[in-house]
Parts: C-alpha cells; structure tokens; sequence
C-alpha cells in the first residue's frame, strides 16, 4: 500500500513519513518546498535507512499531480500541504485560498480521476474560534478568526460535501492541537522562517542565543497564572494518530473530525519553567500586550479519536521539551547550515541555570 504524503518535507509531514516508513509502508512525497527543505527528505531517509520517491511539484499544477497518481499506485493520500502562518494570512488572504483551497480541489479531483477515495485531511483546532469552554468536543460550534483558518474550515466543508456525493469516500479530519518536539534523533524538527510565531520555536531561539528574550502574549487572562493555556502534543504521537487513521480509513467508509491533543493545558511560564528545568538555561521573558485573535485556554478532549482509532497521546511535557531542546541544538540554524561549530556567535548557555 503506497501513501502520497503531501506537505512530507514540513514539520508534521516528515516526523509522519518516518512513522509510515517503519511500520513498513510505502510512501510517495509531494512538496513544493515554499515553507520547507529538500534536506528534511534526506533527513528522512537517513533515519529509516529506507528510500522513497519525492516529486518538487505545487499541489496547483493539475497536470503534474495528475501524473504522480499515474505514476505510482497509491491507495491514500495524508494531506499536509498548505500555508499555516496566522499573522500572513491576514496580509495575504488571496495566496493561502488559492494555496490552501484550490491546492486540496486539485488534490481531490486528481484521487477522483484516479479512484483513489482515502484521505487524511490537516485540520487545525484554529477550526473552534474562540471556544466558549474546554475541553472541546468535536461537535462544538466552528467558527474561524482569520483566512487561515477559514480555509481549515472551509476544506472541512467542501470534503464533506464530497463524501455526501460519492459515499466511497473515507475521509479524516484530525484537528491538531498544539504540536511541538521532535523526533528522538534530533535529525529532523520544527524549522520556522524567519522570526518564529510560536511559542516552543521561540523558547528553544532564545534558548540557543538567535533570540534575545521571549515576549509573553498577555498576564490578565483568566488562568492559573494570567497567561494563555494551550494543549501542547509531541509532535510524535500526532504523526502515530495519522496511522491509526489510515487503518480507520482504509477499513471503512464516511468522514469524521478528530480531535488530536493530550487533554492537558499548560500555561505559557509553565511551558517557560519546564523548558527552563529540562535545558537548565534560564528564558528571560517580559510580559507585552495580549496577542489578537489569541484564546485563553484551548485544549482538546480526544476521547473521539481513542474510541474510534485507539489512538492516545503518550509523551509528557518534558519529553515534549527535551526533544524540542535536542533538535534546536543539534541544529541551531535548522537544515540550512548544521554545524553548530561554524557560527562561534551563537552561544548556547548550557548550564548557566
Ligand atoms: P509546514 O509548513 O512545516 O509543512 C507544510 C508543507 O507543505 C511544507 O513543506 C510546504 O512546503 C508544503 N506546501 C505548502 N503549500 C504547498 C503547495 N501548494 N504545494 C506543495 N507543497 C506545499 O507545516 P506543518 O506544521 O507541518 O503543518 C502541516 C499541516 O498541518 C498544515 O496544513 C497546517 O495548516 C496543519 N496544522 C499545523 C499546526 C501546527 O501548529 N504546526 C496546527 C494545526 C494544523
Ligand atoms: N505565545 C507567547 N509568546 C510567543 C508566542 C506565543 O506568549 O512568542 C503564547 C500565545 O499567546 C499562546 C501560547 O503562547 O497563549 C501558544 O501560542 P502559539 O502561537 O504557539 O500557538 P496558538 O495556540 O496560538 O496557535 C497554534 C497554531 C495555529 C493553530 C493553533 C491550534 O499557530 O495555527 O495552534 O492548532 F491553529
């Protein structure tokens, strides 16, 4: 059984693409590299120690996604590939509905025509607006706060409607909640452009001395200590919930949205002091205006996904931490330049804490 794995070379696509590959499945990659690297592939393979096919195309260029269906013999596909910065997409609302919708009408005319009808489709819990409680259920109202997430949504409509016109389809929406670490070898890990919009990527910058201090989004909110709570999940256990729902796929017709998350919140000092007691450098921080659009709490009940696919966060916070800690380290300036050795201006403040 070969997968087509777009979006593989991100983040979520390759630490995927691993778990895929050792549980013995083929694979086929699909990336245009806009927000990625051809060394995250090699990065891939080196782990696995197993080789696999990688086309450069655009999800846009109907004829060439077309042709990787008539060249290979896939029987599902995990969608990844799309734009996901927040902050841009208010700037650029065109480019992510034309990349990230019109990038899946291409996608899904192309399995029509080649009769493949088994996806897993990125979704975002960005789907949930600002949710009125926690944890969430996926049978909450949706509702999305900027272009990015109205094109999860909208792609969760339109997928349904595809189900509705040909019940062949099988069809998984995973709602991902905060994915952050890395996989065990340090080899391959989150690798923002430019100044990083999240929170791990930036503790784990500070950390290494790219970036001077962190800015903390708010103190005021209703929480344990005023500061924005989220669910943060190894990125691991989310790339193991994309098997379970490839065998939930593949052995069953219909379309469902699951949550992917552990359950559990943690502040952002919480997330500041477990990384600070894993790393044992100190993360000098300051408090600044509460970010737009930012929720106080957001966590998942994935009760859904443990009932319908088996699948269960495993990994705690600190393995979530000391795994982002390694990648960053190993890798200060991500898969551009790997040798930390060459670039004596960085300090990495090992022990200082
Ligand atoms: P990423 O940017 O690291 O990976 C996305 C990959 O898709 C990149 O390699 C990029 O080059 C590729 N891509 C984008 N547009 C393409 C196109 N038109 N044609 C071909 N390739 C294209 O992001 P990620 O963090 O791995 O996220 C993967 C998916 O999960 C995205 O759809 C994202 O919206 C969704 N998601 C991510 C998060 C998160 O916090 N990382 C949370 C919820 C949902
Ligand atoms: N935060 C800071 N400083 C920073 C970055 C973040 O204080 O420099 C805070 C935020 O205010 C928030 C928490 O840290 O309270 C987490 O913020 P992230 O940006 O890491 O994550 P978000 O929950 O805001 O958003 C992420 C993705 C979205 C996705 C959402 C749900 O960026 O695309 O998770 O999956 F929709």
């Amino acid at each position: 059984m070969a997968v087509l794995v777009t979006g593989g070379a991100g983040y979520i696509g390759s630490h995927t693409c691993v778990e895929l590959l050792e549980a013995g499945y083929e694979i086929v990659v699909l990336d245009n590299f806009n927000n990625s690297k051809p060394e995250s592939v090699e990065r891939i393979k080196k782990i696995t120690g197993k080789e696999f096919q990688t086309y450069c195309i655009d999800l846009l260029d109907k004829e060439k996604v077309n042709q990787v269906f008539q060249e290979n013999e896939i029987d599902a596909v995990i969608h990844f590939a799309g734009l996901k910065a927040v902050g841009e997409s208010v700037f650029l609302p065109l480019h992510y509905y034309h990349n990230n919708v019109t990038g899946t009408l291409v996608l899904c005319e192309a399995m029509k025509n080649n009769n493949v009808k088994n996806l897993v489709f990125s979704s975002s819990a960005t789907v949930y607006g600002l949710p009125e409680q926690c944890p969430i259920t996926e049978d909450f109202r949706l509702g999305a706060l900027n272009p990015y997430g109205r094109t999860k949504l909208m792609i969760e409509e339109i997928l349904k409607d595809l189900y509705v016109s040909d019940n062949e389809w099988s069809i998984a929406l995973l709602r991902y909640f905060n994915p952050i670490g890395a996989h065990k070898s340090g080899l391959i890990g989150e690798d923002p452009n430019g100044v990083p919009n999240n929170l791990m990527p930036y503790i784990t910058q500070v950390a290494v001395g790219k970036l001077h201090e962190l800015n903390v989004f708010g103190n005021q909110y209703s929480t344990k200590d005023g500061t924005g709570v989220r669910d943060y999940i190894h990125v691991v256990d989310l790339a193991k919930g994309h098997l379970k729902a490839l065998d939930m796929i593949t052995s069953s017709t219909g379309i469902e949205a699951l949550n992917l998350g552990t359950g559990k919140g943690y502040s952002v000092l919480e997330m500041v002091s477990a990384f600070e007691k894993v790393s044992k450098i100190r993360i000098p921080y300051k408090v600044v205006a509460p970010r737009p659009g930012d929720a106080a709490v957001c966590c998942a009940n994935s009760d859904k996904a443990f009932r319908m696919m088996g699948w269960k966060a495993e990994k705690g916070i600190e393995e979530m931490c000391e795994d982002s800690w390694r990648w960053q380290k190993m890798n200060p300036y991500g898969y551009e330049m790997n040798n930390v050795l060459d670039h004596p201006h960085l300090s990495i403040k090992v022990g200082i804490f």
